[in-house]
């Protein structure tokens, strides 16, 4: 995107990761995310743009840090900044696979300010964009997908989320006959998966949380795949906070440019434990390596970036991959 960098941004997922990586395996999932969430901030507050938190770790009066609204930079171009410090909590606490520090940004006013909710979500990469509709059913998508990709429903593999919610939608895909790769949380990187060839994920569906459906959405729209959405209230409360907030779209389809109102968004992320799409952070006491993906709305450009940061003053070879 135009005057913000990247490779500065870059830094930022990186440096939520290092931090978070720490914590793989050791249980507490509340320590893994307070360390990805102070690496982020203050990196982004060592970057000159003016940010605005549009998707965060909460409201003002819930998150000290990170919270929707909290400008970060030291200023320079608006930005709106959709962040995940760490997507996938427990997945980081228990060393599961693909957990991942994530953020996305565009020009001010262009990353809608979704409410703390539920949404309904399908994803689909790029060969398979205009087969789908949130307002399909299941049986209905993945006939469309299979015929889009050239090959059988059996050759379909869906993701989604192993919530009791999901037990109908589960029910019936493996009616229509696909396979399913059940996920225990992390549904960003079950959306962003089916637009990457070699996760063997070719679809996602189901209900998970709201936020995190614009961080996939933006990915999406950088590498030319298809989200879509729809809000799941738990209570009418829920519905009335994002009327106030002045939600576009509350109670109907959430298309892309609703989500993401601009070609010139960005998407990042570093992987935190190994995964299908990234491989975690490795230390290995002089340093340490991490592994991203970025993707730049505006050129299409996805790079999958490795990075060797020296912790020490010792010199070490780089190992080309
Ligand atoms: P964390 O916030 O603990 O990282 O969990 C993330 C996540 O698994 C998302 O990927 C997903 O959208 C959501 O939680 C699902 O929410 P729930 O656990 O309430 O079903």
């Amino acid at each position: 995107m135009a005057n913000t960098r990247i490779v500065d941004m870059l830094e930022v997922t990186e440096a939520a990761a290092l931090a978070a990586g720490r914590w793989m395996g050791k249980g507490d999932k509340h320590a893994a995310d307070d360390a990805a969430v102070q690496a982020m901030r203050k990196a982004l507050n060592d970057i000159d743009i003016s940010g605005r938190i549009v998707i965060g770790e909460g409201e003002r009066d819930e998150a000290p840090m990170l919270f929707i609204g909290e400008e970060v930079g030291s200023g320079g171009h608006k930005i709106d900044i959709a962040v995940d410090p760490l997507e996938g909590t427990n997945l980081t606490a228990d060393g599961q696979p693909n957990s991942l520090a994530v953020l996305a940004f565009g020009p001010e006013n262009t990353l809608l300010h979704a409410p703390d909710t539920y949404m309904n979500k399908i994803a689909v990469g790029p060969e398979a964009a205009t087969a789908i509709h949130i307002d399909a059913s299941p049986t209905e998508n993945l006939a469309n997908i299979a015929k889009a990709l050239k090959r059988p429903v059996e050759d379909l593999v869906v993701c989604i989320l192993d919530r009791d919610r999901h037990a109908d939608l589960i029910s019936e895909v493996r009616t229509a006959g696909a396979r399913i790769r059940l996920i225990t949380d992390g549904d960003v990187f079950g959306a962003v998966a089916t637009a990457i060839e070699g996760t063997g994920i070719h679809v996602y569906m189901g209900i998970g949380a709201a936020p995190e459906g614009v961080l996939a959405c933006a990915a999406m729209l950088c590498i030319g795949g298809c989200f879509m959405g729809r809000f799941v209230w738990r209570n009418e409360e829920e519905r009335g906070r994002a009327k106030v907030m002045g939600t576009c779209n509350i109670d109907d389809v959430l298309t892309m440019d609703c989500l993401v109102d601009t070609d010139e968004v960005a998407f990042i992320a570093t992987g935190v434990t190994d995964g299908e799409m990234l491989r975690g952070v490795k230390y290995f006491g002089a340093g340490a390596r991490t592994h991203s993906v970025t993707m730049d709305g505006k050129t299409g450009t996805v790079r999958f970036v490795e990075t060797v940061y020296r912790t020490g003053d010792e010199k070490f070879w780089v190992r080309m991959d």
